[in-house]
């Protein structure tokens, strides 16, 4: 048996970043993870920060790779009828803009922190579990090389991910669900090939959504609409190309430059809250809470505003006893969180074609494309929620 501050389920980027501000605020945390530590690095995921995420990383002293290696995009390009149409994101925001960082660059970053700091952090853990919730000292148990561990906690982080073990520890009836499935998913692909424009184009075509995007100056990143649950197996590389090209090339001849695939996958789209964000003494981060479609780019940006809400709240309890931070902490996420909701859900519905649509719908989102691209107050209110609307609250009061 031993004891922590903060016991924190996951080691994800709700996980790491928490543990990191913590650290920085002289709060004891041990993190415990049940994958692998290279197979959580090499997991291919998000890759847009906002703004607001990118200076976060860098006011915890761990955005030195990230400003080197992290490529910072001024815009991006919606298209639709065989035209691209830019959307100048910092011209419109007062200089704000994204950087396309990997998800798993971020993430091997804060294990390299957490590393430098000798707090723990547990990889490989099996039965992994949380209990005495609406105790004064939850419980982290689980079995590593084939020994029982149990941590007896403060407070107990789940930042374990839409599938972990945290949010289904809480009983029936304590949490509200919110939850909406889409007809279709993402076939995704990293290609070895020179991105074939600067910034990432987001395309409505007949055939369904597709976007550019890119992790370097060598490798795209490219995604398409497929139905939810299509086998990836039936995608020979040849077809997927061909799907790429028919749905991204636009009347002036643009399209992405064709190489050799080295990762595909697909992914299904959902929206989902789970309200509120604590049960007694465990409090819920990041997708543990909420997912998001991935459409607006929003859901690695949700985990750590979230964390930086309960950095603050942890701070103020152990340096001065007060709890009403703690008890705000649900609320304070919820308002950033439903923001994102419905500007994932407004990308989402707006950039694909769904299989049960009618003409109007078909020719409405047409409408809703070109008054977007035609109004600089349309594209105004797109740029101010891509690049990230506010934290809700101050770095300051998180410690930083
Ligand atoms: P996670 O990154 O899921 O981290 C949770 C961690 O907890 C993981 O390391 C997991 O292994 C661990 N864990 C789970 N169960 C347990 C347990 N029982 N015990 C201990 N540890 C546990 N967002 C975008 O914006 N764009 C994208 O293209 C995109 N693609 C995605 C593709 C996939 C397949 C998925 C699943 C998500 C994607 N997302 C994308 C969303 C984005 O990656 C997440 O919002 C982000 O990872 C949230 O971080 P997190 O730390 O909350 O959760
Ligand atoms: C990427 C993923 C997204 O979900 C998105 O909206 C934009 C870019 C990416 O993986 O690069």
């Amino acid at each position: 048996m031993s004891t922590t501050q903060v016991g924190i389920v996951g080691a994800g980027p709700a996980g790491l970043l928490l543990g990191h501000l913590l650290h920085l605020n002289g709060i004891d945390s041990v993190i415990v993870e049940n994958r692998a530590r290279d197979y959580v690095i090499d997991r291919v995921r998000a890759g847009v920060l906002e703004q607001g995420t990118v200076d976060l990383l860098m006011a915890m002293g761990v955005g030195e790779r990230l400003q080197r290696e992290g490529l910072r995009h001024d815009g991006l390009y919606i298209s639709f009828g065989g035209e691209r149409h830019h959307i100048a994101l910092a011209d419109l925001t007062g200089g704000k803009a994204i950087t396309v960082y990997g998800q798993n660059e971020v993430v091997k970053d804060l294990i390299d922190a957490r590393i430098a700091t000798s707090r723990p952090l547990h990889f490989e853990a099996e039965h992994v579990s949380v209990g005495a919730l609406d105790s004064s000292r939850p419980t982290i148990h689980f079995r590593q090389g084939g020994t029982d561990h149990e941590i007896r906690c403060d407070f107990i982080a789940g930042c374990d991910g839409f599938h972990g073990v945290c949010r289904q520890s809480i009983p029936d009836g304590a949490l509200t669900n919110y939850d909406r499935l889409y007809p279709f998913g993402w076939l995704g692909i990293l290609a070895g090939a020179p991105p074939s424009s600067a910034e990432l184009v987001y395309t409505y075509h007949d055939r369904g959504f597709a976007l550019f995007s890119m992790r370097s100056p060598t490798i795209t990143r490219l995604y398409f609409q497929v139905p939810p649950d299509e086998p990836i197996d039936q995608w020979t590389d040849e077809a997927i190309w061909d799907e790429m090209l028919m749905r991204m090339t636009t009347r002036d001849g643009w399209k992405p430059q064709v190489g050799r695939i080295v990762q595909k996958s697909v992914t299904p789209m959902r929206s989902f809250v789970a309200a509120p964000m604590r049960y007694g003494r465990l409090f819920l981060a990041g997708d543990a809470a909420h997912i998001v479609p991935p459409t607006g780019a929003k859901g690695l940006n949700l985990a750590a505003s979230d964390v930086l809400v309960l950095a603050r709240a942890l701070k103020a309890f152990y340096e001065s006893g007060r709890s009403d931070w703690l008890d705000e902490y649900s609320a304070v996420c919820l308002r950033r969180v439903w923001k994102a909701q419905r500007f994932s859900w407004w990308m989402t519905t707006t950039l694909h074609r769904s299989p049960d649509e009618t003409a109007f719908d078909h020719q409405r989102q047409i409408a809703d494309l070109d008054y977007l691209t035609g109004s600089r107050a349309a594209m105004t209110s797109l740029a101010e929620q891509y690049v990230g609307l506010p934290m809700e609250i101050s770095f300051e009061s998180a410690g930083l």
